[in-house]
């Protein structure tokens, strides 16, 4: 590659010789290298057909069309450009949070582009000898997760890590509230992972207050898969390796192209046919109903001893939700009606500034009557019910329904559910 650059600076100084130069003639220059040495790093191949491995047209149109297919090309939610959201929803703050080494964009990107070639690629060395595909990918070290005191990095494999940037527990969405005096405050509890809790006492008593959070959002994989950071109950004995914990992300998600089903590839979405040449049939639906049934299990406990609530819309889709035992302000809800007003909600409104354009995030506090005294628990939680409404959420918006690694998925249900019995 050096000789490539000498040869261009070369040609440019000859250029300017060629309009510029009015004086005699100099001597004869040696002869050049001979093109031999271009091929340098190229695993012995010259820059054209090297290069052109990769960028010639129909190559570059079949990427194109394969990732016009992906969710991160049709999904709407590159649309989130605000400063907690941008790192993972946007190519702008994507680039942004790996060439500084931070975690939340420094703000808003009213004009973002959305997930792209370029999100994912970069070129870094062109001494391609090592690793071609590390080499044309934008990041593949070990991350700083979002969460986790933001002070150990996690190593998931070269290319996972990539993936991994954006597939993994959300953290921070928002900073300040305001209080029912119109005071602006820290928040000191927001967001709130059990698991964060070294040695926690699975009986201790822990307020569910308003306004604390423990969402995983959509994209924990990389959690689910390397099997890490659910609530682990004391004395239980986790596996968290399964028959594809050596795999890389892309082995399934970027298998061969299939032209028919429109899968594989730069599609992001798993060719299913491929995996029948090992499978011999489908491993996803039974384990999927598997991990979905004791989901399920696991809800309907939690609704019973009223840390969940469930509700079922009118075209009969059934959630569960998590109900807080104490106010805002850490006040016990009674489970009887009164009048006294609590810090029932913590809405968002979020404005616009007239004068830079950029969100201007808003939490405020409500005071109410409290509404839902019948679904209250009236005590504390103990934390082992705090973390079997987490893991409840780690499986429930991971997506995959326990495909990523059915082992420690269901250990992970199976083990609320009989804490839960036992407690
Ligand atoms: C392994 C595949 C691969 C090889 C080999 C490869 N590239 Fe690339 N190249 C990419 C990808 C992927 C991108 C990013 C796509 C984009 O910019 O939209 C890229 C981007 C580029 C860009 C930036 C284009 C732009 O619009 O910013 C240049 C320039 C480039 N490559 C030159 C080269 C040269 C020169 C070589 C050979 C020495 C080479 N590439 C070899 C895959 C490859
Ligand atoms: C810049 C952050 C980011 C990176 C890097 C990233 N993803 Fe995503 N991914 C997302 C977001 C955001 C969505 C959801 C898009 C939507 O709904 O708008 C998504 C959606 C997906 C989906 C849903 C299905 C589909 O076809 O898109 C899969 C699968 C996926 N990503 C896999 C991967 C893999 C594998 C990698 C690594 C090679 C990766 N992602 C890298 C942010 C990212
Ligand atoms: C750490 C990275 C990360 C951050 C930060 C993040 N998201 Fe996401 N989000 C993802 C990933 C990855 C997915 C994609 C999962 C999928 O659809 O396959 C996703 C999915 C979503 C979805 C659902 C998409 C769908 O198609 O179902 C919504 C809505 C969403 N995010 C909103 C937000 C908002 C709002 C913020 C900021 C407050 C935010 N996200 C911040 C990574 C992130
Ligand atoms: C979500 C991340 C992501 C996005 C977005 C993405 N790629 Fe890739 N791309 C990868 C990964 C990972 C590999 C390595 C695949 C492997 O090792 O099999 C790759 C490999 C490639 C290669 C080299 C392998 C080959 O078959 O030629 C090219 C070229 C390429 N991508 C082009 C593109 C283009 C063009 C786009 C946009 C239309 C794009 N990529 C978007 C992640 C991405
Ligand atoms: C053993 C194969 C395999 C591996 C390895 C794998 N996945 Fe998946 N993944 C799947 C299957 C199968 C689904 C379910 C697809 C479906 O329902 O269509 C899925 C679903 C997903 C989804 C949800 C897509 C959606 O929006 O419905 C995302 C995002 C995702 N995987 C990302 C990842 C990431 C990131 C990694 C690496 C940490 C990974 N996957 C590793 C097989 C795999
Ligand atoms: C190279 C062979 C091979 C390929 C390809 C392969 N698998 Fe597997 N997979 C296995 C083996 C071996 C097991 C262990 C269980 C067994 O023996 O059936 C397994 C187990 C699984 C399991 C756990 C099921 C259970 O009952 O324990 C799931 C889920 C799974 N694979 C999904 C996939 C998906 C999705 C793909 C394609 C994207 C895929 N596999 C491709 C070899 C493969």
């Amino acid at each position: 590659m050096k000789s490539l650059i000498r040869l261009l600076t070369i040609s440019a100084f000859a250029a300017f010789m060629f309009t510029a130069c009015e004086g005699p003639m100099g001597p004869a220059g040696k002869d050049g290298a001979n093109g031999t040495n271009g091929k340098d790093g190229l695993n012995g191949q010259d820059a054209n057909s090297f290069c052109v491995k990769c960028h010639n047209t129909a190559n570059w149109t079949a990427k194109e069309a394969q990732y016009q297919l992906s969710k991160h090309f049709t999904g709407n939610t590159s649309a989130r450009n605000t400063k907690y959201c941008a790192r993972c929803h946007t190519s702008d703050g994507f680039q942004e949070i790996t060439a500084q080494n931070k975690y939340v964009v420094s703000n808003d990107i009213p004009n973002a582009v959305r997930i792209t070639c370029k999100t994912c690629h970069q070129h870094s060395v062109f001494d391609f000898a090592e690793d071609t595909m590390a080499q044309i990918l934008r990041t593949t070290t070990p991350i700083p997760l979002n969460y986790n005191g933001n002070t150990t990095t996690t190593d998931f494999g070269p290319i996972n890590n990539l993936c991994a940037t954006c597939h993994q527990i959300r953290g921070v969405t928002s900073v300040n509230w305001t209080d029912s005096l119109g005071v602006i405050k820290t928040f000191n509890q927001l967001p709130f992972f059990p698991f964060n809790k070294a040695g926690q006492d699975d009986k201790a008593d822990v307020k569910f207050q308003v306004g604390v959070n423990f969402s995983v959002h959509d994209g924990n994989q990389s959690n689910l898969f390397t099997g890490i950071n659910a609530y682990e109950y004391a004395g239980v004995n986790y596996v968290r390796t399964w028959k594809h914990s050596a795999n890389d992300c892309i082995d399934c998600h970027m298998n061969e192209y299939n032209a028919t089903t429109k899968r594989g590839g730069h599609s992001l979405w798993p060719n299913e046919e491929a995996c029948a040449a090992c499978h011999g049939g489908d491993k996803i639906t039974p384990t999927q109903a598997l991990i979905d049934a004791k989901r399920i299990e696991l809800a309907e406990l939690l609704t019973t001893r009223k840390v969940f609530k469930k509700t079922t819309s009118t075209a009969g889709v059934v959630s569960y939700s998590a109900v807080p035992s104490h106010d805002f302000y850490g006040t016990l809800f009674p489970t009887t009606e009164t009048t006294t007003k609590f810090a029932t909600a913590l809405a968002s409104n979020p404005t616009v500034s007239p004068t830079t354009g950029l969100v201007i995030p808003g939490n405020k506090v409500t005071m109410a009557v409290d509404k839902d005294f019948a679904t209250r628990i009236g005590r504390p939680w103990k934390y082992g019910e705090m973390g079997a409404a987490y893991n409840y959420g780690y499986i429930n918006s991971e997506l995959s329904m326990g495909v990523h690694n059915p082992v420690y998925a269901l250990k992970v249900l199976q083990s609320s559910i009989d804490w839960l019995k036992a407690n």
